[in-house]
């Protein structure tokens, strides 16, 4: 792997030759396709949009293939994976793909007892709290997800120039669920282990920053035009112990594909306050929730980072005339910023009506055609 770039250097660099020669970042498919160009902070013809968690419960064509299979059996079908990535896609407009899948199929790939509980989320059988518990974790290898990878290869040639945006769970977000066994609201057992038994922490959320940097760079190889790295609950740690229990744990997941050249987006909710320090991760565009105004967010992050966000996922039940406003106050709130792809500020709530949807992304094309 070659040497990380200077974390503040312009996100310029064009994909690496380390890609297959047909990979649609270098053929030529998706390497000016608008989401692409703004993680460059290049000139679009139009502000790029998609949105978290647009491939899935908000879907009928969605309800309607999942009936009978369980989610974590649906993650490793290629049929399935490839299908409910395209059904956003045909359906809203959307000006990228995000590959159906969740953040623990690499660790129910390895081997932990896990399960995707319908309404409430991840369940870990065993949760993890000792270093024997570490021990657990192993390298991921392309042989674990081969279904999965698949998929994203299949995807990579529908999709033409809709470039896929390939996704792993950030090593705090991972272990949060290895630790609490489950969601939480307050993340005690994480907090306890992190502060009371920081080598055993180190040692986790080292051996999660390979999964999920592998399973990042698997998906970058098999076809992948960019890539998130999801911390959706590292909002709930105060900056100081986010840069000393987190981003060096974060900075390596992503150094798995950083000399492939291709844009990173790192997010996470409830993160105003820590969205300089995620920014040091390494990643070319930050993800913004719908607490921080976009020009706020920029002022914390820098000119050398494009943002993406943020509408309020719940905003989109308040009527059209509201959605448009809302929808027009992210746009000015990002106007002159280094680049903007518009997305939610988080994932889409599975009663959302898909025509509000296909509404919002006709409406940041006509606002923003250039
Ligand atoms: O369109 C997309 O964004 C791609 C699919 C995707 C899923 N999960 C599918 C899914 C992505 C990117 C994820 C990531 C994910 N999974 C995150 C990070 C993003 C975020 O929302 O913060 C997290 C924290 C998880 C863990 C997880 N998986 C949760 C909290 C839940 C919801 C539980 C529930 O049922 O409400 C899941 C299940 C899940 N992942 C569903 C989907 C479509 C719903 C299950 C179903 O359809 O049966």
């Amino acid at each position: 792997m070659t040497e990380q770039p200077e974390t503040h250097a312009p996100a310029t660099r064009p994909e690496s030759d380390l890609l297959p020669g047909t990979h649609p970042l270098r053929d030529g498919r998706t390497s000016s396709a608008p989401l692409v160009l703004t993680a460059r902070r290049q000139p679009v013809p139009h502000t790029p949009v998609w949105f978290m968690r647009q491939a899935g419960r908000s879907l009928p064509e969605y309800r309607k293939v999942r009936e009978g299979v369980a989610m974590l059996d649906s993650c490793f079908r290629t049929d399935l994976i490839v299908e409910i990535t395209l059904q956003p896609v045909r359906r809203l407009g959307v000006d990228a793909a995000i590959f159906f899948s969740d953040i623990v199929v690499p660790l129910k790939a390895i081997g932990i007892d896990l399960d995707i509980v319908p309404g409430v989320g991840p369940v870990v059988a065993e949760p993890f709290r000792t270093m024997a518990d570490v021990d657990r974790l192993r390298d991921l290898t392309d042989d674990d997800v081969a279904p999965v990878l698949a998929a994203v290869t299949a995807l990579s040639q529908e999709l033409g120039g809709t470039p896929l945006i390939g996704f792993a769970g950030a090593p705090f977000t991972l272990a949060s669920y290895l630790v609490e066994g489950g969601p939480s609201r307050d993340h005690a057992r994480t907090k306890s282990l992190m502060y009371g038994a920081p080598d055993v922490w180190h040692a986790l959320l080292e051996k999660l920053s390979h999964v999920a940097g592998q399973f990042l760079r698997q998906q970058v190889l098999a076809g992948a035009s960019a890539v998130q790295l999801f911390d959706s609950w590292v909002g709930v740690l105060p900056a100081r112990d986010y840069r000393e229990y987190v981003l060096p744990h974060s900075t390596r997941a992503l150094e798995h594909v950083a000399d492939l050249g291709v844009p990173k987006i790192h997010f996470g909710v409830g993160t105003g306050e820590l969205l300089a320090d995620m920014r040091d991760a390494g990643a070319d565009v930050v993800g913004v929730d719908f607490r921080v105004p976009l020009d706020e967010a920029s002022r914390r992050v820098g000119p050398l980072h494009a943002l993406q966000g943020n509408l309020d996922p719940a905003s989109l039940f308040a009527g059209p005339e509201a959605v448009a406003a809302r929808v027009r106050q992210v746009l000015a709130d990002a106007e002159g910023l280094p680049g903007h792809i518009f997305n939610l500020g988080h994932g889409v709530l599975p009663s959302t009506d898909p025509d509000v949807l296909r509404s919002v992304v006709d409406l940041v094309h006509e606002t923003t055609a250039r």
